[in-house]
């Protein structure tokens, strides 16, 4: 058996030896989905959640571009699906792309009735800001560039108003808890406290994405796919795991951290040039700047190679400087603490990983295949991203199937019955025999494996050397028990970006953000499925979904 498969607690524990803490639903996550799940549940009953960081450090606290919803007369919740639809590439899921657009509005409005405070013009209406794939303007934001703070604040002092929320902040979970295979709460761990086992009656995993698996990333720290990670113990199927979508524009400083410049910024009239000044895009798609981002980033990869260059450049010279400080403050903040100053030069860019669509499996009611357990956010593949996401839609997203599942969550709770025994859980683990290496040797390793070969572009000999070496790192690093936060993290960002990399190299076609050197072609006869991987004895087993159909 491998050893990725023989994991199914990474910490031991006897659970009569630990804390324990009850609820009725437990949310394991703190982005707008989790909150927004917990802001809903708790219309049913107690809701504890758990987020291994502190507040506004979310992928959600960061999100610049904005929210995508029809919230105006000229704009229809049809185009809206059809260009989602669109850019999903054939990969897209009607019923809930259906449910995303048509609920936008009404929880778009809950939140501005909750106080979140969307720029405006000077006659009061909503601005609407123009992102890649939309047929017309219809992303809101706020504060600018500073849209996620705002709806994380929003919906931070909502949680914390709500009388049945408890938030833990700096609270790590190691694993779910399964009893019967019924999932009933999760393993924690607190530096002040310890282990402790929180039972809940329904599980919402809502604990975001992967990025940090990559070395180019716009994710902050903690997106280090714990949740797939710890879903994929427990036996939930996923899918669409070769699904990372990459963002064509992140700030390129050698030796600094990487920032976000949105799209927003192409879409209020940036152009891409190489470093002769040479815009670019026009040679690539009709339409340019705007083409969707898979495009865009391959785009800018092959200029990069062909002027031998690590970057490609913003021009934005011909936004006037005081339009462009308004519009993109943080953004205009940021290049002038690298003393750039956008009305005289470039702003140096590259493509890096930004959103993992791949996920866990989950109903129209956000239900997993394991009992119990939910999930929403950039955790879960509703299917409403396909092969590629439309820019500003997970946001809405967040939103939306967050709502349904706190809703679905608290509805269960009069239904639930208690299954099993905690002095049941067994997370006895075979004693290592193999050396220790040094974890932040192999994390940084790793990224960059996976930036050069599970990337933008991949090709089958690559995916093999990378799961090869996956493989090496696995048989030092899966043996062990750990006891710190950094150390789980790290066994979660292995498990996961193997099973990246596997379903890169299953997937031979390319579509949407999956692209294939030695595959360049869209294959619909075969390959327009879902691939799901669930865990098994021998290693991860390939399944396929139907997509499911728009009606005729
Ligand atoms: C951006 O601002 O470009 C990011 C928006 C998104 O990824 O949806």
């Amino acid at each position: 058996m491998d050893l990725y498969e023989q994991r199914r607690y990474l910490s031991t524990f006897t659970a009569n030896r630990v804390p324990h803490i009850f609820t009725d639903v437990l949310v394991i996550g703190g982005g707008i989905a989790g909150l927004r799940a917990a802001i809903e549940a708790s219309r049913y009953g107690d809701v504890l959640v758990v987020t291994k960081s502190g507040p506004f450090r979310s992928n959600t606290a960061f999100a610049q571009g904005g929210i995508a919803v029809v919230f105006s007369d000229d704009d229809s919740c049809e185009q809206h699906i059809a260009d989602t639809l669109q850019v999903a590439c054939g990969l897209g899921d009607y019923g809930p792309i259906d449910t995303l657009i048509r609920r936008g509005p009404a929880e778009v409005k809950e939140l501005l009735d909750w106080g979140a405070r969307f720029d405006r013009d000077s006659d009061g209406k909503l601005c609407r800001g123009r992102e890649a794939g939309h047929g017309l303007s219809r992303v809101l934001h706020a504060d600018g560039d500073a849209t996620g703070h705002e709806i994380a604040e929003t919906l931070i002092h909502r949680a914390i108003e709500a009388p049945r929320i408890r938030v833990f902040y700096q609270c790590f979970t190691i694993d779910l808890v399964t009893l019967d295979d019924v999932c009933c709460g999760a393993i924690t761990y607190h530096p002040k406290y310890g282990h402790q086992l929180v039972w809940a009656k329904q599980t919402i995993l809502a604990s975001g994405g992967a990025g940090r698996l990559f070395r180019e990333t716009t994710n902050p720290e903690i997106a280090t796919a714990d949740g797939t990670a710890m879903a994929y113990r427990t036996g939930a199927v996923l899918r669409d795991m070769e699904m990372v979508q990459f963002h064509p524009t992140t700030m390129y400083v050698a030796g600094a951290t990487r920032t976000l410049i949105s799209e927003a910024v192409r879409g209020e009239g940036a152009y891409l040039v190489d470093r002769q000044g040479r815009r670019f895009m026009t040679d690539y798609h009709p339409d340019a700047e705007l083409a969707p981002r898979d495009v865009v980033s391959r785009a800018i990869l092959t200029e990069m190679s062909r002027t031998k260059s690590p970057c490609v450049f913003l021009d934005v010279r011909h936004i006037p400087r005081d339009r462009f400080a308004k519009r993109f403050p943080s953004i205009y903040e940021r290049c002038r603490q690298f003393d750039m100053d956008v009305a005289h030069e470039f702003i140096p860019v590259r493509p890096s990983a930004h959103y993992m669509i791949g996920g866990l499996v989950v109903d129209q009611d956000t239900r997993t295949t394991v009992p119990g357990l939910l999930a929403c956010g950039e955790v879960a593949c509703t299917g409403v991203h396909g092969a590629n996401r439309l820019a500003s839609n997970s946001l809405l997203e967040g939103l939306v199937f967050g709502a349904i599942a706190g809703r679905a969550a608290g509805e269960s709770l009069a239904h639930w019955s208690a299954n099993g025994h905690p002095s049941l859980i067994s997370t006895a683990t075979t004693k290592a025999r193999r050396v220790e290496l040094d974890l932040e040797d192999i994390r940084n390793s790793l990224r960059a494996l996976m930036t050069r070969s599970v990337g933008i572009e991949r090709e089958m000999q690559r995916l093999d050397e990378a799961i090869h070496d996956i493989d090496f790192w696995g048989r030092y690093v899966m043996d062990k028990t750990f006891d710190k936060p950094y150390d789980w993290e790290s066994q979660n960002m292995l498990t996961v970006a193997r099973l990246i990399a596997l379903a890169a190299r299953n997937r031979t076609e390319s579509r949407g953000v999956h692209h294939r050197t030695d595959f360049p072609n869209t294959d619909d006869q075969r390959w327009r499925v879902h691939v799901t991987l669930r865990r098994g004895d021998e290693g991860p087993v390939l399944g396929t979904n139907p997509v499911d159909e728009a009606p005729a």
